[in-house]
């Protein structure tokens, strides 16, 4: 076979997302000659939708390693250190992006997500990337020293394919599984995907919260000893909101979670005090003062508090405090796949390098972004790996 065809490049990077455009950008301004596939007509298609529009492009604590899940937690370590949130903002006011601080370290455009996919495409251009778009992969193999790739009208070959398709979460994006379906077939191991940062559903016995759909409370979302302290939001089906979000990263199946909805106070002091302060409120009028209407009416009537507060025993009041301070739910399920903003699991990173991310078995092979095992918190962190991911693998190529 000669390689010296049109059809044939230094590296074939499969899926134009946040990792593929990040890491063909790379590589191409290092003067590899790189090919860029996407089955979408356009690139970016998640970096659009992204932080409502505006992109939550990184974030403040992007290189802390613990903020990512991953079978290996030192393994998104390297790669974020040579790559971190700094480096992203110093491309990004390069380009004269405007950008600004929401909450909890996390960047956003103060325009619009487009800009970010213009910047990653005009810095492709400068590296000369061929991207191809609507292109569908039918095959992927390696008959030789070389990747094939294989579209309906031609087959390109290269010494490197990089795997950047993403995760499955919302398929109706264009999302797939295709990453898992490549690692397999060339012998790597794939940690069980499960949709993550996904609202979760609640059973018939936590009914009552359904009459609170749209209702949000600061709270401390708990699961184990991982805790967050943001909002959560009920819903018709059940839980979400960013601190539920968090937390079903790290919950599973069959396994409990607890909300502090008074997460500034002794909720059993707060109500023996109000007790002896105003003996003839209501118990629903005293959590009214302390939480959304709804909220208070719906906890009360759970908690059958009738009459006035003078006639609730403390016993009665400490036990109420307590589950205000940790209600507990069992989450029936998550609302999946369709919902979830990423995808947990993935290629198992113990056959990775940390380095470039090449897979050890299979030299050649790459995989960057969300198709491996690392997967950050809510609040730009799942965009850092990408960048760091991508970059990573193209100083590699
Ligand atoms: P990404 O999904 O970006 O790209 C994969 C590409 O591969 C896509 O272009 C896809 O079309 C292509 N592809 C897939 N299968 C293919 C196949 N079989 N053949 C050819 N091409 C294929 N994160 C964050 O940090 N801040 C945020 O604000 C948000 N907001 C957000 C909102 C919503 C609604 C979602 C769903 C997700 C987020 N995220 C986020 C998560 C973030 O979008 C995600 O982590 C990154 O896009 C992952 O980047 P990748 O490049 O790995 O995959």
């Amino acid at each position: 076979m000669t390689h010296h065809d049109a059809t044939h490049y230094d590296a074939i990077i499969l899926g134009a997302g946040a990792a593929g455009l990040m890491c063909a950008a790379t590589a191409g301004q290092r003067g590899r000659r790189v090919l860029l596939l996407d089955h979408l007509d356009r690139a970016g298609a998640k970096i659009l939708i992204s932080g409502g529009g505006r992109c939550n492009f990184t974030n403040l604590d992007g290189d802390k390693a613990e903020r990512f899940l991953c079978a290996n937690p030192h393994f998104a370590r390297s790669a974020l250190g040579r790559y971190g949130p700094a480096d992203f903002l110093a491309l990004i006011e390069a380009h004269g992006i405007a950008w600004h601080e929401k909450t909890l370290g996390q960047l956003f455009c103060d325009g619009s997500a487009r800009q970010i996919v213009a910047m990653l495409l005009e810095e492709c251009d400068k590296g000369e990337v061929d991207i191809r778009l609507s292109t569908r992969i039918a095959a992927v193999s390696k008959p030789d020293g070389n990747f094939a790739v294989e579209t309906p009208r031609e087959t390109f070959t290269a010494p490197r394919l990089i795997i950047a398709t993403g995760g499955p979460s919302i398929p109706k994006m264009g999302a797939t599984g295709f990453a898992y379906d490549v690692a397999r077939r060339f012998g790597l191991k794939v940690v069980e995907p499960r949709p993550a940062l996904v609202p979760l559903t609640l059973g018939p016995e936590d009914r009552l919260f359904e009459s609170l759909s749209g209702v949000a409370v600061d709270s401390i979302a708990a699961h184990g000893r991982t805790t967050f302290r943001e909002a959560s939001l009920f819903t018709h089906r059940g839980l979400s909101g960013p601190a539920i979000l968090q937390i079903s990263s790290y919950w599973r199946k069959g396994e409990g979670i607890t909300l502090d909805l008074l997460p500034d106070a002794d909720a059993a002091a707060l109500l023996i005090a109000a007790k002896k302060e105003r003996p003839r409120a209501e118990p629903r009028t005293i959590l009214a003062q302390h939480l959304p209407q709804r909220l208070a009416e719906a906890i009360a009537e759970r908690l059958a508090l009738a009459g006035r507060m003078a006639d609730l025993p403390d016993r009665i009041l400490a036990a109420t405090g307590a589950r205000l301070n940790a209600w507990p739910f069992v989450p029936t399920g998550s609302e999946g796949f369709a919902k979830a903003e990423v995808t947990i699991g993935g290629v198992d990173t113990a056959g990775l390098s940390q380095k470039t991310l090449e897979a050890g078995k299979v030299p050649g092979l790459h995989f960057i972004g969300e198709a491996v095992d690392v997967t950050g918190w809510l609040g730009g962190y799942n965009f850092q790996w990408a960048w760091a991911s991508g970059v990573a693998a193209g100083q590699a190529l």
